[in-house]
């Protein structure tokens, strides 16, 4: 059984063949980083119009890497949620047309638990029944994961996702987009200690929540002060622009494996997995991973090729595929996430 998978839920358009057996046969993602640059973040506008341009071809490449042709595709899933509206659309559209022309079964992907799978797919045994923890642009959220079909919502952010305060600090720091990979690289010649900038919640064991909205407003006292609009003008040291980033991320870090301990203590639960863009963060993996020799858990962290978004993580369709859990081409797209 030959599976076609799609992703476009935000600004990468990806595709992915695995068969039944777990095995990738091909894959291709294409970035939007170099078009969202200029307005440091994702336009959903531009996003969805780069989507329609890109997913035929992201899919003949696919395809001739895995030296396949579209007569050999079994089943077509799609991540139909949460993400851009817009986004979505172009992926369900041509993963539905996929369907109806080759005759085809179409299964559904939560994208935000495909970045949880993304550890299953890495990992030599069952990584499920755990506390899962999903850190990208888009969210940050804690799940009680009882199995690979059972996800439910522990807490999450009450502002904004981890990946999105490293990219919004990032840009008032005149860094490029996406933040995160340049923030942790400068982050390495800075003083993690050199800013005491707000852990929100970390202290609050039952509170399994998140907030960076705080965060953002230090970092930007730190380089202007209260009531000063514009850092635009701000010029900073090498050094002073490595503290800065060292501090912040420090300090991202710290609430996410505070939250995740917390999350296992509520939930009993003695493995943790955690995937999504912010999981590439080395500084993550090595806190995340002392965290679970002190506390004795069993820790699984997405392969850092796993971590931000691609098509090979929705092989979490195979499971619903092997659950008879198939959808009618009335499916739609769910933007928001749902609980
Ligand atoms: O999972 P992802 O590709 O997209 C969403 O589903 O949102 O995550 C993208 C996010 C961006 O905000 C990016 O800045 C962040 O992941 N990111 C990182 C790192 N690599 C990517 N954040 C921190 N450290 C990294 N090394
Ligand atoms: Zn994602």
């Amino acid at each position: 059984m030959n599976l076609l998978i799609l992703e476009s839920t935000c600004d990468e358009t990806a595709a992915a063949v695995v068969n039944d057996e777990f095995q990738v046969l091909g894959a291709a993602v294409a970035s939007q980083d170099e078009l969202h640059r200029q307005f440091q973040g994702v336009v959903p506008e531009i996003a969805a119009r780069a989507h329609v341009e890109r997913i035929l071809p992201i899919i003949d490449l696919t395809l001739s890497r895995a030296g396949i042709t579209l007569q050999q595709i079994d089943a077509v899933a799609v991540a139909n949620t949460p993400g851009l509206a817009g986004s979505l659309v172009v992926g369900l559209v041509a993963a539905k047309t996929l369907c109806l022309t080759l005759g085809v079964p179409l299964i559904a992907i939560n994208h935000v638990h495909a970045h949880l799978y993304a550890c299953q797919l890495e990992a030599a045994k069952p990584v499920f029944p755990a506390v899962g923890l999903v850190v990208s642009g888009g969210h940050t959220t804690l799940f009680d994961c009882q199995s690979s079909a059972e996800f439910n919502v522990l807490g999450g952010t009450i502002d904004d996702a981890a990946g999105e305060a490293f990219d919004k600090v990032a840009s008032m720091l005149g860094l490029p987009y996406p933040g995160g990979p340049v923030i942790s690289r400068l982050a390495r010649s800075g003083n993690r200690r050199a800013h005491s900038f707000p852990r929100s919640f970390a202290k609050e064991p039952r509170r399994l929540q998140f907030s960076f909205s705080g965060l953002k407003t230090a970092v930007r006292y730190a380089l202007v002060g209260p009531g000063k609009p514009d850092f635009s003008q701000v010029k900073l040291s090498e050094q002073q622009l490595a503290d800065l980033a060292a501090s912040f991320e420090e300090a991202v870090v710290e609430c996410l494996v505070a939250k995740a301990r917390h999350a296992l203590a509520h939930t009993g639960h003695r493995r943790l997995c955690v995937g999504g863009g912010v999981a590439a963060n080395t500084r993550l993996r090595e806190l995340l991973h002392e965290a679970a020799v002190a506390d004795d858990f069993e820790l699984h962290i997405a392969p850092p090729t796993l971590c931000t978004d691609n098509a090979i993580m929705g092989a979490i369709a195979i499971e619903r595929w092997r659950a008879g859990k198939l959808e009618s081409l009335d499916l739609d797209i769910v933007p928001g996430l749902m609980r």
